[in-house]
């Protein structure tokens, strides 16, 4: 670098250009230096960039390009007549403070809002693995833990943000509400909880267990990982009142945007994460007022409902029957398989809660959907990933962390 400066003292100032550019075109990985028609190269904001024959005969990969800017700083420091004209001057120090954003907005991504990947490596280094295996073998007796593992995370969340608080047992409490009832898993927590504390006593919250916990269910039901940034700490406020913030089966499309919104979650969020359907059940009484009384009018039945689906699931829920019998949220794949066949069910107006089916039928979200199905024409996107995604920002939902809350001792109950 220090040859090419002295031939050619310019040079350092165009190197960080070049950096700046290729990092903000599909992150700092030299694709600016690849050559053919329609690449990053060829792009008009690319096309006063003339310093590649340096960088490209220098740079053996990404990291190497990232310290040649690295390497301008020390030469410009050696070399200040280096900076010619004032407006060169200006030039460096925009893309400077540019470069400064873009590395605090990387950084502040990794580490979202006070939870880090790892957090508990120095201070409990099994935490993860314990929770794994206590999963794992709750799995192995019943799978369809998973699901209620993850739809309980998504309750906590929604209702104080992450913090545990819906796990608390008592009069009034968010797990006395009425959307609550039916959540199941509780007890793969409470196991998980006692290992850790035997392990590291006090120092592994029940709101970072249940993120991690719904994390490794949909691994075992055959979902991708992602990794969970930890460093929750416990609420000590639960009430029943507050869980009116959660979704209903009847929202419409707007409503589930509007709530969704008030929690810092897109609309492509809300598609993505209500994708969780792709595993667990539903009671009928969730869903059987569509299959006899939606209309007045000809079967009663939501129009939106596929008329040769109709019959089975009349079948399976029958008029005035048990409306505790659970049937698959998804139905028609095997079952607890984390895919994206619940999409593809949509479609075929084979959704099964009418909140879901208006993901298809409500133009906005039914792209999001078709993006998830790989329609041709459309930019696919992979659920697996996108899930893992907008998972992490689900869980950090108005997380407490640093000195704020507690990290209790037994989850159900605050210290
Ligand atoms: C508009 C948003 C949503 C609505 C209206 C909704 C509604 C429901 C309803 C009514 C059930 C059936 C409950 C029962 O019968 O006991 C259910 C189950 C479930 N939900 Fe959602 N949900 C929504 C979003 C989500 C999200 C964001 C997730 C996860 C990220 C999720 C995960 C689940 C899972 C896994 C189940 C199955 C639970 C089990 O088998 O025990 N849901 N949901």
């Amino acid at each position: 670098m220090e040859s090419h400066c002295k031939s050619n003292l310019p040079i350092a100032l165009r190197i960080p250009r070049v950096h700046f550019y290729d990092c903000f075109v599909h992150g700092c990985d030299s694709s600016i230096l690849i050559e053919g028609a329609a690449n990053e190269k060829t792009a008009p904001p690319n096309n006063g960039i003339t310093s590649y024959t340096v960088v490209a005969t220098l740079s053996k990969n990404s990291k190497l390009h990232a310290l040649k800017f690295h390497e301008n700083s020390r030469i410009e420091k050696n070399h200040p007549f280096i900076i010619t004209t004032i407006m060169e001057s200006v030039i460096v120090i925009t893309i400077v403070l540019m470069y400064s954003l873009l590395v605090m907005t990387s950084t502040s991504a990794q580490s979202q809002q006070g939870t880090r990947v790892g957090f508990y490596l120095r201070t409990c280094p099994r935490a993860e693995s314990i929770v794994r295996s206590t999963v794992e073998s709750h799995f192995r007796s019943d799978p369809t833990v998973a699901a209620g593992l993850l739809r309980m995370h998504f309750h906590d969340c929604f209702v104080q943000g992450c913090d545990a608080s819906v796990l608390i047992d008592g009069l009034g409490t968010e797990k006395t509400a009425l959307p609550n009832l039916g959540l199941r898993g509780y007890e793969v927590i409470n196991d998980a909880k006692s290992k850790l504390e035997a392990a590291c006593p006090g120092v592994v919250s029940c709101a970072d267990i249940l993120a991690l916990a719904a994390r490794d269910g949909v691994v075992l039901s055959r979902g991708l990982t992602w990794a969970v940034p930890t460093g929750r700490r416990d609420g000590r406020i639960s009430s029943a009142s507050e869980a009116a913030n959660l979704p209903g089966f009847t929202d419409s499309i707007d409503d589930q945007k509007l709530k969704f919104a008030a929690k810092g979650l897109t609309p492509k969020d809300l598609v993505t994460l209500v994708g969780g359907h792709t595993i667990g059940t539903t009671a009928c009484q969730f869903f059987s007022y569509r299959l006899y009384n939606f209309t007045t009018t000809g079967n009663g039945a939501d129009p939106t409902i596929n008329p040769t689906f109709l019959p089975q699931l009349r079948a399976l829920c029958p008029q005035n029957g048990d409306g505790t019998r659970r049937i698959e949220l998804d139905t028609g794949t095997p079952s607890n398989r984390f895919d994206t066949a619940f999409f593809t069910n949509l479609r075929n107006g084979k959704g099964i809660l009418e909140s879901d089916q208006k993901l298809w039928t409500d133009a906005s979200t039914r792209t999001i959907v078709q993006q998830f199905m790989g329609i041709r024409g459309l930019l696919g996107l992979s659920f697996g990933v996108e899930f893992g995604r907008s998972m992490v920002k689900m869980s950090n939902i108005g997380i407490k962390t640093g000195t704020e809350g507690e990290i209790r001792k037994v989850c159900s109950t605050i210290n």
